[in-house]
């Protein structure tokens, strides 16, 4: 049996949302808008534009498109001066077992990311050889909650979108892999993703013999 495993990347693989954190508070603080870890849950899984929006939001801040432009730069330039240090060390604990057993198992494994840096961050901590297909920010032109990148990722691999298996630590994930009638996977507080379909604080909850159930059926 062969099924489509698609794994989103911040939250799920790397720990990545202390590095957008602190390439936001730049350009919040300079604009005198308080942005706190708090604010910062707001922006999981959400596109670099829509969490501008917010963080202006936040300090009621009206700005003109060349700005936000000007801004959206900016913070990617310090986010990416962020992840050119990360190392594998950097890989949340238990994704790498996860990925060998799919591998060793014959499963189909793809990304689907909202971010345009995937590429660079899986390369960057040494996993970008387990991944048979990447969908990402570059690919996509609907933000999730809509399903598009996790069937764009589906078809990548060959496979059917129905019965695909997502590992998501965002709500709109979560409602983008049960729109698209994939078995959604909640990593994080239950509490929150309580639309998932199951539920793991982290990757090292997951053991071989529920992949082995989540392969066969
Ligand atoms: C998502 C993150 O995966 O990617 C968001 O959860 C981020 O916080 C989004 O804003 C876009 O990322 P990037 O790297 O294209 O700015
Ligand atoms: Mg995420």
């Amino acid at each position: 049996n062969q099924k489509a495993f698609i794994f989103d990347l911040d939250g799920v693989i790397v720990d990545t949302a202390k590095y957008h954190f602190l390439a936001w508070q730049r350009i919040a603080n300079r604009l005198g808008i308080d942005f706190t870890h708090e604010h910062n849950e707001q922006l999981k899984g959400v596109s670099r534009v829509r969490s501008l929006d917010i963080i202006l939001g936040l300090g009621n801040v009206e700005a003109s498109q060349e700005d936000k432009d000007k801004w959206l730069a900016e913070k990617n330039e310090a986010y990416l001066q962020y992840i050119d240090r990360m190392e594998a060390d950097e890989i949340l604990e238990g994704v790498v077992p996860v990925l060998q057993y799919l591998k060793d198992n014959n499963q189909k494994v793809a990304l689907g990311s909202a971010s345009k840096n995937a590429r660079p961050i899986l390369e960057k901590v040494g996993i970008l050889h387990y991944f048979d297909a990447i969908v990402d920010g570059n690919d996509v032109t609907n933000a999730k909650p809509d399903p598009e990148v996790f069937i764009r990722a589906a078809q990548l691999l060959g496979m059917p979108s129905e019965g695909a298996i997502v590992f998501e630590d965002s709500v709109a994930g979560i409602q983008a892999a049960n729109l698209a009638k994939m078995v959604s996977i909640g990593i994080g507080d239950k509490s929150v993703l309580h639309e998932a379909q199951y539920n793991f604080n982290d990757f090292t909850e997951i053991d071989t013999k529920f992949l082995a159930t989540l392969v066969t059926t």
